[in-house]
């Protein structure tokens, strides 16, 4: 299949990447520019050529910025999970320019899995597949026998994957444990100095990751991450789709299919607690109260609401993740929220729920990862 590079969603070029934490992007980073009026396609050739040689490089991706590494090189993998803070168990993605490229590392293709990657790639859904001996860095896969493998739709992704001549192993560019970076700023802000450098191509589309999911052998979809690709369009190619039971919470002590996803992540540095209820009324009510209450225990206190509540929380930080009925917005939006709430030193946090159709799946499952799972009901 050919790449539908015309069919990418670009996103909006903005400001270059302006500063990491202590106000400056450190000397021994370099940073290419892939926007709009920039010599990109040099930029992104100087970019390959350092992944090539064993380096670690930050790119777009059209869900959040990847840390790239040749998926082939242990030690390029090894200085990626420790750049990240990563736990060695949790394997990597794999990135691919072109489907060329997917023979050499899986065993085999199962015709589900074509008719996903013809309807799905490039674009964000990871397809985990047993994985062929010897293909790739064991540290890839942090010692399992499948690999996740994924064709993202951002031309800059593309064509870096395509100058490096490489598949990128590419874990999301944030330290561990800290939101997604949906900018090259927010990569900068986590890695500064801890990689060879960032390829700045704008903000990030869709803004959560993506969907990881595995083929059974009775042809059904196993969802092991929700994200950029709905359980409703999966169930346009199987007749069953189903959600990993251990994402459900009610299966606590049955260990996540996708090892990271037992970790806690995205989180802010505040406490952070959802509020569902069937009456947004009654939701803000609540809230209120208990911003109340933390506000005379001392604490900087936050919302994280939708447009349709428009509810005034006197003394709180209130940001918005837009319109209850555009969710698209709201994962777009939310890691970047996240970290604003830091950025003010909030210490906590309440978050509104939404409803978990759509990419609203996804959303809820960050949310809950960020509130370490503390949910309220009215
Ligand atoms: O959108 C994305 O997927 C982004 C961009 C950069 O492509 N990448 C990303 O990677 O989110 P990371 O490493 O942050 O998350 C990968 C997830 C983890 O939960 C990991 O455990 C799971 O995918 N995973 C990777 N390989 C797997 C495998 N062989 N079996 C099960 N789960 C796997
Ligand atoms: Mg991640």
């Amino acid at each position: 299949m050919e790449n539908h590079q015309q069919s990418t969603k670009q996103s909006e070029p903005q400001a270059q990447v302006k500063s990491g934490e202590n106000g400056s992007v450190d000397s021994s980073m370099q940073l290419w520019s892939a926007l709009e009026n920039t010599d990109a396609m040099a930029n992104l050739q100087e970019a390959g050529t350092v992944l090539a040689s064993g380096g670690i490089v930050a790119f777009p991706t059209e869900t959040v910025y990847g840390l790239g590494a040749d998926a082939r090189n242990t030690s390029a993998v090894e200085a990626v999970f420790a750049a990240k803070g990563r736990p060695s168990d949790n394997p990597l993605i794999v990135h691919i320019s072109q489907q060329s490229q997917l023979e050499p590392l899986v065993q085999r293709v199962l015709p589900v899995e074509q008719q996903l990657m013809d309807t799905f790639w490039p674009g964000p859904l990871t397809i985990v597949m047993p994985v062929r001996e010897k293909a790739l860095s064991p540290r890839v896969t942090a010692g399992l026998d499948t690999v996740g493998v994924r064709m993202p739709d951002h031309p800059v992704a593309l064509a870096l994957i395509t100058a490096a001549g490489c598949p990128l192993a590419a874990p999301s560019a944030n330290r561990s444990g800290r939101p997604s970076p949906t900018t090259a700023a927010h990569v900068a802000d986590d890695l500064n100095g801890r990689i060879n450098g960032i390829v700045d191509g704008g903000s990030a589309g869709v803004g959560v990751e993506s969907t990881v999911v595995q083929v059974q052998t009775d042809g059904s979809i196993l969802v092991l991450r929700p994200g950029g690709i709905t359980r409703e369009q999966l169930l346009t190619i199987a007749d069953r789709v189903e959600l990993d039971p251990a994402l459900s919470g009610v299966a606590a002590e049955v260990a996540p299919r996708a090892p990271g996803m037992k970790y806690a992540h995205y989180a802010p540095q505040g406490n952070m607690s959802i509020v569902i209820g069937d009456r947004l009324s009654d939701v803000s009510a609540l809230m209120k109260q208990q911003l109340a209450q933390a506000q005379t225990r001392g604490e900087r206190t936050g919302v994280l609401v939708f447009d349709e509540d428009e509810a005034v929380y006197e003394g709180s930080l209130r940001l918005t993740l837009g319109s209850l009925t555009r969710l698209e917005e709201a994962a777009s939006q939310l890691y970047g929220r996240l970290r604003e709430f830091d950025e003010a030193n909030i210490t906590f946090i309440l978050a509104q729920g939404c409803a978990e159709e759509g990419v609203g799946l996804a959303v809820m499952n960050r949310l809950n990862k960020a509130a370490g799972g503390q949910i309220i009901r009215v």
